[in-house]
C-alpha cells in the first residue's frame, strides 16, 4: 500500500484535480503542499463543475479529511470565499474535514498589489503571472518577515510584523508609483479574518504523522506543473515554488520516504497560460482547434491558454526530475479527428541535436522541435472507460509516448467527468 504524490509534468492545467478527485476515493486524506490560489483545479461530478483553488480536491468526498499544508501560501480571504463557495455547492467543510498548517504563510493585500505593480514595471518581459501575489508572499516568506496563520492568535506581535513588513513594500510601492498600503486597516482586516480561519489551523505534520501510524493512505495534491517549477522549470516564466514531488515532503511536513508513487498528470498535447518559452506552441488552425475542443481558457483567470503538440521532451524531463514514476494521461479526446499528430522527440539548437530543455533562457527561446508524425484517428474516444474502446491509432499513440517518456501511463482520462477514467496500474498498490 502506497501513499501517493500527484504532480503536473507540463505547464499546469493538465487535469489533476479531475484525477485527484477520482484517486480521492481510495485516500483518507489529501494534502496541498505548494502553490496557492494561482491554481484552478475543475471538478465534474455527475454533470456538476467545481473550481477549487486552494481547497484539495479531496474536499468534495465525504469522509476524507482535507489538508492544506505549510509549503501552500494562503490568502485568508480567497480561502474564506471558497469554502462559501463550495459549501453553497452543498459540500460540508468544518474543522473536522478541512485543516490549515498554523505555520503557512499567508498571501496580505500587499502581495496582489506589489505582483501588479512589479508585472506592469516589466513591460515587455513580463511573466503574465495570475496577479495573485504568489510570487511575492514566497518572497517574504524566504526573507523571513512572512506573516504566517499562527501569528493571527498574537495581535500585538502581529503588529509589529506587519509593520516591519510594510516598510519594506510601501518603499517600493512608492518607488513603482503605485498607491501604499495602510497598517492599521491591514492589521483590523487580519484580525477579523482570523477569527474566522483559526479554527481551521493545526499541526500538520503531526495529523500527517498519525495518520502515516495508522496506515491511513495519503494522497499529496501538487499544483502547476514541473515547467513551472522555480528550480527546473522555463526560469523566470515559472511561478515561485517548487513542484517536484520532494516537495510534497517539505511543504507539509513528512519525510520523503512516505511517497511510494509519483503520478504525473500529463495532458496528452501542450498548453502554457502566461508567457514563456514553449518549443511546440501552434500559432495555426490546429491550435486553435486544440484550444476550442479541449476548453482551453484559465480556470483562475479566464485567459486563453497557448495550445500545441505533445512534447515529449519535457515531459520525460519532468519524468526524471520530478520523480514521476507512471502518468495520468488526460484529454485524448481533445484530438479525435485529427488526421495526423505530431510529437515532439528532441530539439535543434545551434545545428545540434538535443535530448532535453536547456536551462538558459536565451536558449529555452531558440530551440526548434523536432518532430515524428503519426497516424490519427476519426472514432470518439470521448468518455471511453477501457482500453478496448479506443482506437487503434490512439493506443500506438499512447503506446509511443509510453516509450518516449520512459514510463507507463496508468491511467487514461477520456472526459472532464470523473468516471471517465481507465485505471491500467492502480498508484496505491505497486
Ligand atoms: P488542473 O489545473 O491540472 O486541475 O486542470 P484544470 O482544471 O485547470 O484544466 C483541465 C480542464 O480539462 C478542466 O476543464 C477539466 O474539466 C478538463 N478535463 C480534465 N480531463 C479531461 C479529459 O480527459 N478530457 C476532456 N475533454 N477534458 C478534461
Ligand atoms: P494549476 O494548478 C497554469 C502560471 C501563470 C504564470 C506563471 C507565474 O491550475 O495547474 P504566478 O501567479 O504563479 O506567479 O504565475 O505561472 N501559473 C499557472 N499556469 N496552471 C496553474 O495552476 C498555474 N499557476 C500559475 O500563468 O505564467
Ligand atoms: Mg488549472
Amino acid at each position: 500500500m502506497a501513499n501517493v504524490a500527484v504532480i503536473g509534468s507540463q505547464w499546469g492545467d493538465e487535469g489533476k484535480g479531475k484525477i485527484v478527485d477520482w484517486l480521492s476515493s481510495r485516500a483518507d486524506v489529501v494534502v496541498r503542499f505548494q502553490g496557492g490560489h494561482n491554481a484552478g483545479h475543475t471538478l465534474v461530478i455527475d454533470g456538476v463543475t467545481y473550481k477549487l483553488h486552494l481547497l484539495p480536491s479531496g474536499i468534495v468526498r465525504k469522509g476524507k479529511l482535507s489538508v492544506i499544508g505549510n509549503g501552500v501560501v494562503v490568502n485568508p480571504w480567497a480561502l474564506m470565499e471558497e469554502i462559501e463557495t463550495v459549501r453553497a455547492q452543498g459540500v460540508e467543510i468544518t474543522p473536522e474535514t478541512l485543516v490549515l498548517a498554523e505555520n503557512a504563510n499567508l498571501i496580505l493585500p500587499v502581495h496582489p498589489a506589489m505582483d501588479e505593480a512589479l508585472e506592469a514595471a516589466r513591460g515587455k518581459g513580463k511573466i503574465g503571472t495570475t496577479k495573485r501575489g504568489i510570487g511575492l508572499a514566497y518572497e517574504d516568506k524566504v526573507a523571513r518577515r512572512g506573516i504566517r496563520v499562527c501569528d493571527l492568535r498574537h495581535p500585538e506581535f502581529l503588529k509589529e510584523k506587519l509593520e516591519a513588513l510594510l516598510v519594506h513594500h510601501n518603499a517600493l510601492l512608492k518607488g513603482l508609483g503605485a498607491p501604499e498600503i495602510d497598517l492599521n486597516q491591514t492589521h483590523d482586516d487580519l484580525l477579523a479574518i482570523g477569527e474566522q480561519i483559526l479554527p481551521f489551523s493545526g499541526v500538520v505534520w503531526k495529523i500527517l504523522d498519525e495518520a502515516r501510524h495508522q496506515q491511513k493512505k495519503i494522497l499529496f495534491e501538487g499544483a502547476q506543473g514541473m515547467m513551472l517549477d522555480v528550480d527546473h522549470g522555463t526560469y523566470p516564466f515559472v511561478t515561485s515554488s517548487n513542484i517536484v514531488a520532494a516537495q510534497a515532503a517539505t511543504g507539509s511536513g513528512i519525510g520523503p520516504k512516505a511517497i511510494q508513487y509519483v503520478l504525473g498528470i500529463t495532458k496528452a498535447y501542450t498548453t502554457r497560460v502566461g508567457a514563456g518559452p514553449f518549443p511546440t506552441e501552434l500559432n495555426d488552425e490546429i491550435g486553435n482547434r486544440l484550444g476550442e475542443k479541449g476548453h482551453e481558457f484559465g480556470t483562475t483567470t479566464g485567459r486563453k491558454r497557448r495550445c500545441g503538440w505533445f512534447d515529449a521532451v519535457i515531459v520525460r524531463q519532468s519524468v526524471k526530475v520530478g520523480g514521476i514514476d507512471g502518468i495520468a494521461l488526460t484529454k485524448l479526446d481533445v484530438l479525435d479527428g485529427l488526421d495526423e499528430l505530431k510529437i515532439c522527440t528532441g530539439y535543434e539548437l545551434n545545428g545540434e541535436k538535443l535530448d532535453y530543455l536547456p536551462a538558459s533562457q536565451v536558449d529555452q527561446a531558440n530551440v526548434k522541435p523536432i518532430y515524428e508524425t503519426l497516424e490519427g484517428w476519426n472514432e470518439s474516444t470521448f468518455g471511453a472507460r477501457s482500453y478496448a474502446d479506443l482506437p487503434a491509432a490512439a493506443i500506438k499513440y499512447i503506446r509511443r509516448i509510453e516509450e518516449l517518456i520512459g514510463v507507463p501511463a496508468s491511467v487514461l482520462s477520456t472526459s472532464p467527468e470523473r468516471d471517465d477514467t481507465i485505471l491500467v496500474e492502480d498508484p496505491f498498490f505497486v
